[in-house]
């Protein structure tokens, strides 16, 4: 039977029987050994793992965009039109599926304008939230979609309702989306695309109970109807996605929706949601780890309970939840921000460990959640890939997203591990017709697992795996030492009805099961 002809019994049924085998526990080298038991149930969908659940973020801010994403034409670094072409390779081969920009906090003080024409005549700007230095615009809009071009992303622009006007978000939409023949469009011809940009994710501000303008959720919904109102379809539909709450604040999810009175919902509502733990990044300590990983819990449970809060409001789901920023904010270095630009932040093993998690989670609640994007792609926060100079490297974290491609597309899955606490073993699984992918995390410094996956109604014919691990969950790819932390080849067995494989501590495993 085809994923996408799951019967409806089959999705609601809570009657599929499963057991959990007994978790022993032996001692050997410091270390515990933990047998467990995963129930997967390739006959139950959790939704369709859309590709946008591993969407990316890039801001104008520290080095993401410029020194990291373009460096300009005239670098001495390789390039590929003034992008970095290293990162260029790598971001398309991770494949990011939605890209948004241009902030984040900068969005809100982000003129378009100021980024299209000739580079030379473009004005400089002060950045204000990201430490008042200037920028030349030489990246704007024409850049942007052309980065989206090169790596193959759609892109997500995300509007200025803060220090903007209505005006300035309309012609926004009308220069990159009306096909031709308006002044804005020839405008848009003469600096180099006749055709449109069909652009169809547009947010309307962003974190406005916050740097995009300190609203409460009922005033910003007057101000999501006034810009909404006048962005409008070129022939494109327009995705509109609105301010949502920061992390599980239900306050902010009642007013906007209790104002909006029924009419005039936007296609998204989205959360933010930091796993913030203000330790420098490879000075974690134990306990500085299970506080952190902890909080992709809370995570889950905000997913769920602001996708239920939604549901009162619009039971027909006509507004997507998204959480369009998310991952591990640490503790920055002074020396490293005054280098590498501010919120740089190493990415170590424990790093990758957060996006393993956090994307299970998504995987897991794929039928809530219709996007979701880590911040920031390249050198800010929970990056995918660090770059100074001529250098540009992987992160543990970039890994973590490539073992959780094969997800991308197939319908979730329903898994169940009988194990409610804290740092347990996280598992997502998916389908598509004889193809079972399953992730398995081991958030648990001290603990090696021994992992029975049992499949209900299906027989395992095959198996093979790949592994993110290291024995220090500070460990870090650095420019002196890029591949300290990489997936290699892991052990999986398929056994009819089971699938069998190891997960040392700190580790993430995606197996392939043929079914
Ligand atoms: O990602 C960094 C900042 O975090 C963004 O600019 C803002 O939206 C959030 O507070």
């Amino acid at each position: 039977m085809s994923a996408n002809r799951i019967s409806r019994r089959a999705f609601t049924s809570r009657a599929a029987a499963f057991t959990f085998s007994a978790v022993t526990a032996s001692k050997s080298l410091g270390q515990s050994s933990k047998d467990e038991t995963v129930v997967i149930h390739p006959e139950i969908s959790a939704g369709r793992v859309r590709p946008e659940l591993h969407g990316h973020f890039a801001e104008h801010l520290g080095s993401c965009i410029y020194g990291g994403l373009w460096v300009g034409e005239k670098s001495p670094v390789a390039t590929i039109n003034g992008f970095r072409k290293q990162a260029i390779d790598y971001l398309k081969a991770l494949g990011i599926p939605v890209l948004r920009w241009p902030g984040g906090c900068f969005a809100d003080d982000y003129h378009w304008r100021d980024g299209i024409g000739p580079r030379a005549k473009r004005p400089k700007r002060v950045n204000i939230h990201w430490g008042n230095y200037t920028e030349d615009n030489s990246f704007g809009t024409h850049e942007f979609v052309e980065l989206c071009r090169l790596i193959e992303a759609e892109p997500y622009f995300a509007g200025n309702v803060g220090s903007g006007t209505p005006q300035e978000l309309r012609d926004w939409v009308e220069y990159a989306n009306y096909p031709s023949g308006s002044t804005l469009t020839d405008e848009r011809a003469a600096n180099g695309s006749p055709d449109p940009f069909k652009i169809r994710y547009w947010g309307v501000g962003n974190e406005n109970w916050g740097c995009g303008g300190r609203m409460t959720g009922e005033e910003y919904a007057t101000q999501y109807r006034r810009f909404a109102g006048y962005m409008r379809n070129f022939g494109t539909p327009l995705y509109l996605i609105a301010c949502g709450p920061n992390s599980n604040d239900s306050r902010w999810t009642r007013g906007f929706m209790d104002s909006m009175q029924g009419r005039g919902y936007p296609h998204g509502f989205a959360m933010h949601y930091y796993q913030n733990l203000r330790v420098e990044p490879t000075r974690f300590s134990v306990e500085n780890v299970q506080a952190q990983l902890a909080k992709f819990d809370d995570m889950e449970k905000a997913i769920v309970q602001q996708r239920a809060l939604l549901d009162s409001y619009d039971p027909e789901r006509r507004v997507g939840l998204l959480i369009d920023e998310w991952g591990v904010w640490d503790g920055m270095i002074p020396a490293e921000e005054k280098k590498y630009g501010r919120l740089w932040q190493q990415n170590t093993m424990r790093s990758a460990v957060g996006a393993a998690l956090g994307l299970n989670v998504f995987h897991r609640h794929a039928d809530k959640l219709v996007m979701g994007n880590i911040a920031q792609t390249v050198n800010v926060l929970h990056a995918m890939l660090l770059a100074y100079e001529d250098k540009c490297i992987r992160t543990p974290s970039y890994y973590a997203f490539e073992l959780a491609k094969p997800h991308r597309g197939k319908m979730g899955v329903r898994v169940e591990t009988g194990d409610s606490s804290p740092l347990r073993l996280s598992v997502s699984a998916s389908r598509q017709y004889g193809d079972l992918v399953v992730t398995l995390v081991n958030p648990k410094h001290d603990t090696h697992l021994k992992v029975s996956c049992r499949l209900a109604g299906a027989t395992a014919s095959a198996a093979s795996a790949r592994i993110l691990h290291h024995q220090n969950f500070n460990a870090a790819n650095t420019f002196e030492q890029p591949d300290v932390v990489v997936p290699k080849p892991h052990a999986a067995t398929a056994d009819g009805a089971r699938v069998t494989l190891e997960l040392p501590p700190m580790s993430i495993v995606t197996a392939t099961v043929k079914i």
